[in-house]
């Protein structure tokens, strides 16, 4: 079995991400085990938390069962809208979060793939462009390519919140193909 984690970069109840990443379960093969982690009821990060010297500051169990989470999986797939042209903050916190400490970075190693979106017709091109930059920091190997940027996403579901349209389904089961690949070629 494969673990797989999807991070949602959007706490919105009807958030289009979410949908987008739901689309995406049924998508892998069937020896993965694919999951969604929740990252909202992170608190916001604080080096403090990480510090031996700031004991007035314990690690949040959350941030350890995260952590955990991260370094279980064999990949990590970032599904996320874009907040002024930037990843929305509780993305970014969950980046920040899994960065430490630095001598056991839960990133490592992981190979990540990323869906953006937008309301608009960008697809969210520089939440995309921002969550590589950040990535970049890490040994994490990426997906090239296809890059996906799902632009007008409201457009994209019907009453029960799938994906319908055949061309757009295809893209999208092609990316976690390519994917799916990634992760079995870095993987043991
Ligand atoms: C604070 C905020 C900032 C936003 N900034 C952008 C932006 O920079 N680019 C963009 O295409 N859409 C932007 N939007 C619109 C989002 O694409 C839209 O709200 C989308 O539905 C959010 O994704 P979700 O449905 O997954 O929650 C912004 C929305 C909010 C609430």
């Amino acid at each position: 079995m494969k673990k797989i984690s999807i991070l949602v970069g959007s706490l919105r109840q009807g958030s289009f991400a979410r949908k987008i990443a739901k689309n995406t379960l049924a998508m892998f093969p069937e020896n993965y085990e694919v999951q969604i982690v929740e990252i909202g009821h992170l608190p916001l990060y604080n080096f403090d938390y990480d510090d031996p010297n700031m004991s007035e500051f314990p690690l949040p169990e959350s941030y350890t069962e995260f952590r955990e989470t991260i370094k279980a999986s064999d990949g990590v797939l970032f599904v996320t809208p874009e907040n002024n042209r930037t990843i929305p903050a509780c993305l970014k916190n969950a980046v920040d979060i899994c960065s430490k400490p630095n001598d056991d970075v839960a990133w490592t190693n992981k190979p990540n793939g990323i869906i953006s979106h937008s309301v608009g017709k960008m697809g969210g091109y520089s939440s995309q462009k921002n969550l590589r930059l950040a990535l970049s920091y890490f040994d994490m190997p990426s997906l090239g390519q296809p890059e996906v940027f799902l632009g007008n996403s409201p457009n994209y579901f019907d009453e029960d919140g799938n994906i319908n349209a055949e061309r757009t389904v295809k893209f999208i089961q092609d990316y976690i193909d390519r994917f799916v690949k990634l992760v079995e070629s870095t993987s043991a």
